[in-house]
């Protein structure tokens, strides 16, 4: 009879035990909506994974923010680049054509033109107007021809940056017939210097369909 009566409490012991150590005395714990791994086990992983990819879309979202931000500002470099673009190649004449020698300096209006980008040089009045401040590169080449073996030849020009001179060519002479020089230079200029080819006085320089009288320029890059 003892023995039966054991066989009868010891399930009870056992499963009161078991309920005390699993919810704890008599109280559940509501649903922590933060972190549910500290109330729901079975939710936790799931919730780890959310976590992941949320930080993963976060890490996504800001990388493709920053590539975007890189792309608009590559974009408006280059349209920068593309609208700045300055280049002008011209020569003197198409046809046999010699201007001077005149009693003043005057400007040389070269009117055929091989490329002139940007329209920054002006074929009527022989003006290259500076549109952007930067680097440029200049040079010109004059002429001319004394037109009989034995006469005196006289070309001499300079390139003028608003009518201050920034380099010239001379080259007068009585035992040679033709004569042609050449200068190259690479200046700092602002928007807004006009830049001209003046003929000294005295000085003449010739021209056909060779194009032997060129001034070109080109910006090499800007400063602003
Ligand atoms: C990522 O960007 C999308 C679209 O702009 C937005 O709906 C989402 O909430 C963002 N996610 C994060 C984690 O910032
Ligand atoms: C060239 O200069 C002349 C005289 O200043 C002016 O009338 C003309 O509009 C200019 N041309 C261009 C293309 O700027």
């Amino acid at each position: 009879m003892k023995g039966v009566v054991l066989f009868c409490v010891l399930p009870l012991v056992l499963g009161q035990e078991r309920t005390f150590s699993w919810d704890g005395p008599g109280q559940t714990l509501a649903p922590d909506p933060i972190n549910p791994c500290l109330t729901d086990q079975s939710s936790c992983g799931c919730c780890v994974m959310q976590k992941k990819k949320w930080e993963l879309e976060q890490h996504l979202n800001s990388s493709m923010n920053s590539l975007e931000d890189l792309l608009a500002r590559a974009q408006n470099t280059v349209r920068n680049i593309r609208d700045s673009r300055v280049a002008f190649s011209v020569a003197l004449t198409d046809k046999r054509r010699c201007i001077g020698p005149l009693r003043a300096a005057t400007n040389v209006v070269y009117q055929s033109i091989f490329i002139n980008i940007g329209e920054a040089y002006n074929s009527s009045t022989g003006v290259f107007t500076v549109p952007r401040s930067g680097v440029y590169n200049l040079a010109f080449t004059v002429f001319s021809d004394a037109g009989s073996p034995g006469a005196s030849l006289a070309v001499c020009a300079s390139i003028r940056r608003n009518g201050v001179a920034l380099a010239a060519l001379r080259e007068i002479y009585e035992q040679d017939q033709e004569d042609q020089a050449t200068a190259v230079l690479l200046v700092q200029l602002s928007a807004g210097d006009r830049i001209t080819i003046s003929l000294q006085a005295g000085c003449w320089i010739c021209d056909d369909q060779n194009h032997y009288n060129t001034f070109s320029g080109f910006l090499l890059y800007a400063t602003e």
